[in-house]
């Protein structure tokens, strides 16, 4: 490769969630929260409810459309002003899918073989899981650049799609000898780039865990929140003085960094407040923080759900304003690629 100055492409930045259930803690912290502030920092957003990547494991129809429209929900309960932000649904701009398909023929099977999110969802049944699941990747890196995408807020978790997404960038310029496509950076950053399950501290948080204990969804009322983190697993020892005393306290350190992310402040200053003290202290403090942050939130998502045919129609008005970005990136693609126009229409 050569060692000339990449070409610099105007911030804006992309992310996205699946609608594959319900919004879960760790999407908030990890992705959610970050979205809003994003958007507060006036670069351009663009985030998409990702519903060709939910149906790469079986979604039920009626099920899909509604966790569609709840997600949409979230997203403006937790702050995406829809006018500001481009807030959509994939399927709703075909350059997603079209793209993607020309990634396939640039991501190599050695790549995809590598993506650990892929052994973990297909498990021991890797010969009966769909084609699309283990083609999720390049359908990720067309979501981000279609629209030339520089920055990608995420959880910890999808840090190795960003790099494949990275390397197919790099590829496609390469092959082609053109600076199209830019390299991007994953932003995954904060308290809570990782929030763990509440039952235990090795594992992420997570919409597919079996135990609804493990986790605090969006739609949890007041008490189901107070009550989770009062049961969540934790160990007999009092919060440590210091942060390197949560070293081999998985729970512990989950529970500092939610209580951190969660009151905008460093996980030193929650060690700085609650330190010394047992968990009978600390776990009501975090349940009325987490009521306070999270049950507003609720409540208009509750609000916004009773007036589906306004959620699809904004949907509608972003899938429109994505669309004019997407297209033309696409149609430059095609021409790079050697698809000629022929319809003139
Ligand atoms: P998904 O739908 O699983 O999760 C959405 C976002 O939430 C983050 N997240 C977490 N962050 C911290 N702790 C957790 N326990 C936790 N669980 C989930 C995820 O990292 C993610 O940022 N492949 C993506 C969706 C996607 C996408 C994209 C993202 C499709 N196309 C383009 C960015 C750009 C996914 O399945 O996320």
């Amino acid at each position: 490769m050569s060692d000339a100055p990449r070409k610099v492409f105007p911030q804006r930045i992309f992310s996205g969630i699946q609608p594959s259930g319900g919004l879960t803690l760790g999407n908030y912290l990890g992705a959610l929260k970050r979205f809003v502030a994003a958007q507060e920092d006036g670069i351009e957003t663009v985030y998409c409810i990702v519903d060709l990547h939910a149906i790469t494991v079986w979604q039920e129809p009626q099920k899909l459309r509604h966790a569609t429209r709840e997600l949409a929900a979230g997203f403006i309960a937790a702050g995406i002003d829809p006018a500001r932000s481009i807030l959509f649904n994939q399927s709703q701009v075909p350059a997603h899918a079209e793209l993607a398909w020309i990634f396939n023929c640039v991501a190599r099977m050695g790549w995809l073989r590598r993506m650990t999110q892929f052994k973990d969802k297909a498990g021991k049944h890797a010969e009966e899981a769909s084609v699309g699941l283990f083609a999720y990747p390049n359908l990720m890196a067309a979501d981000i650049l279609a629209y030339h995408a520089t920055h990608v807020p995420v959880g910890e978790d999808q840090k190795q799609h960003l790099e494949l997404t990275r390397d197919i960038a790099i590829k496609f310029n390469h092959d082609y000898g053109v600076e199209f496509f830019p390299v991007v950076e994953p932003v995954i950053e904060g308290a809570a780039t990782r929030v763990m399950s509440l039952r235990d501290g090795t594992k992420k948080m997570s919409k597919s865990d079996p135990s609804d204990q493990s986790r605090i969804n969006l739609t949890d009322d007041a008490d189901a929140i107070a009550q989770k983190i009062r049961k969540a697993r934790t160990d007999p020892e009092p919060l440590p003085e210091s942060l390197e005393g949560l070293e081999g306290r998985a729970e512990a350190r989950n529970l500092v960094n939610i209580y951190a992310s969660l009151a905008d402040i460093l996980p030193e200053a929650v060690i700085g407040e609650f330190g010394g003290q047992g968990f009978g202290a600390f776990k009501p403090a975090l349940a009325e923080l987490a009521v306070e942050k999270l049950a507003p939130i609720n409540a208009e998502m509750r609000r916004l759900m009773e007036d589906q045919a306004e959620i699809d129609r904004l949907l509608g008005q972003g899938a429109e304003r994505a669309q004019a970005i997407a297209e033309p990136i696409l149609a430059q693609t095609r021409e790079i690629v050697g698809l000629i126009r022929s319809r003139t229409g």
